[in-house]
């Protein structure tokens, strides 16, 4: 029998921190939820108690993810909201154990929709202010395309530099993948600071 390749991609490297980290009761944060299947991984990781609020700009996306949740019998686990990440802070109060972030476009539509390398660093600071201790940033980005190739140099610029008092960063990138290879960036809050 053969099975899949461990190292396949940095949405499966991300899927797995998913599921190390969420637990029962857990409120976790998908920023990007196109067709809803962080967002349905998450909801069943953080069980009947937990709670995921949901971003994304596009109706569609909110539709096709309540569709995914209500087959799956979890949609009273999430909240979904038709607004921008970089706005989470509105409705998402602090505590929060995971924000997951999966740049780009919604698969199979218009890809000008894309997320945008000032408004992903908004919500990437948004969300980090809304991690508790031991909670963690997860962002998988795709340098392939424009706008994409801006995003990687901003979310590293911006990662480089943050006080390592308070995160630990590491970068996941898949070294012989060949340019424009994807990787995932992730970002753990291990104290408050001063
Ligand atoms: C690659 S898809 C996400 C895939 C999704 N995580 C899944 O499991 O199917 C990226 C999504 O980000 C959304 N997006 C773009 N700009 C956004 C913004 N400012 N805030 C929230 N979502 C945004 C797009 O509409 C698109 O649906």
């Amino acid at each position: 029998m053969t099975s899949a390749p461990y190292l396949a991609s940095a949405r499966q490297l991300a899927s797995r921190v998913f599921t190390e980290l969420l637990n029962a009761g857990d409120r976790a944060v998908d920023a990007t939820l196109g067709n809803g299947h962080d967002c349905a991984l998450m909801c069943r990781l953080v069980g009947e108690t937990g709670h995921v609020d949901g971003f994304d700009v596009q109706e569609k996306a909110l539709s096709n993810t309540r569709a995914l949740l209500d087959a799956l019998g979890l949609t009273a686990r999430a909240a979904l909201h038709l607004m921008g990440h970089e706005r989470m802070a509105e409705v998402v109060r602090p505590g929060i154990r995971l924000a997951a972030f999966n740049l780009g476009w919604l698969p199979g539509s218009d890809k000008r929709l894309t997320t945008r390398a000032g408004t992903t660093l908004s919500a990437l600071e948004a969300a980090l202010g809304l991690l508790n201790t031991g909670g963690m940033a997860v962002v998988c980005v795709y340098p392939g395309h424009e706008e994409g190739a801006r995003e990687q140099q901003a979310l590293m610029e911006y990662a480089r530099a943050l006080p390592p008092d308070r995160y630990t960063v590491l970068w996941h990138c898949f070294l012989n993948g060949g340019p424009g290879v994807p990787g995932c960036l992730m970002i753990e809050k291990i104290s408050f600071g001063g």
